[in-house]
């Protein structure tokens, strides 16, 4: 017996199809997470809602601990910053990262290019903090910004690392591009997923050790 139609014909009716009832077809991305900058996993079909593929470079430190990583995924288009976000919450708590969207099937194959770590300081400061289990951190530390960082962002939810989901909260300075992340989004990073439930994002004073 011979199949009625080639797999690859079946798919293409199932596009037509779908186009021509107006419904929302299935989005393919390549995904994968991985130290490095790069990472090369097996398609996936997005689920419903998540109509763009993303691929994040970032280098990170953790107590002082440097990392380059890299996650590919799908995710929902209005939630999906391209471009370039640094974060500092202390001289050893930083994430800089490029992130690239796009919304066709397998689109996010090919990587971005490293970010670049801007270390020297603006004069800038904001009130930082890093407490995981937590939602809520006083930011009775002060970190001080650094290249483009120009607010200061409270950001609170959960955090997924692998099969670990937890709260977190933390507090410090970002460039005006980590901003355009709302409460309700979720958003990957280059290691991890965030479930924003807090954004907040003011305008960094001086820094007063700084002030002439
Ligand atoms: C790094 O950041 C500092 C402070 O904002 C700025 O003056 C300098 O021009 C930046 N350097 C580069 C290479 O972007």
């Amino acid at each position: 017996m011979r199949p009625c139609m080639s797999p690859g014909s079946f798919l293409l009716a199932l596009t037509l199809l779908c186009i021509l009832l107006g419904l929302g077809c299935p989005l393919s991305c390549e995904v994968c997470k991985g130290s490095g900058p790069t990472c090369s996993g097996k398609m996936k079909t997005c689920e419903a809602g998540k109509d763009a593929c993303v691929v994040v470079v970032g280098e990170s430190s953790t107590k002082g601990h440097h990392a380059v990583n890299t996650h590919k995924a799908c995710m929902k288009f209005s939630d999906c910053y391209s471009g370039f976000v640094s974060t500092t919450m202390g001289p050893k708590d930083y994430m800089v990262s490029n992130t690239r969207c796009c919304q066709s099937d397998g689109c996010n194959h090919d990587s971005v290019p490293p970010p670049q770590n801007n270390r020297t300081e603006n004069g800038l400061q904001c009130p930082a903090c890093i407490v995981p289990f937590q939602e809520t951190c006083q930011g009775t530390q002060a970190a001080h910004c650094v290249g483009q960082e120009t607010r200061c962002i409270y950001f609170a939810g959960n955090v997924q690392a692998g099969i670990i989901n937890t709260k977190f909260a933390t507090r410090g300075c970002a460039t005006e591009s980590a901003c355009l992340a709302q409460a309700g989004a979720q958003v990957p990073s280059a290691s991890y997923l965030y479930f924003l439930r807090r954004a907040d994002c003011l305008p960094a004073p001086q820094s007063p050790d700084r002030a002439e």
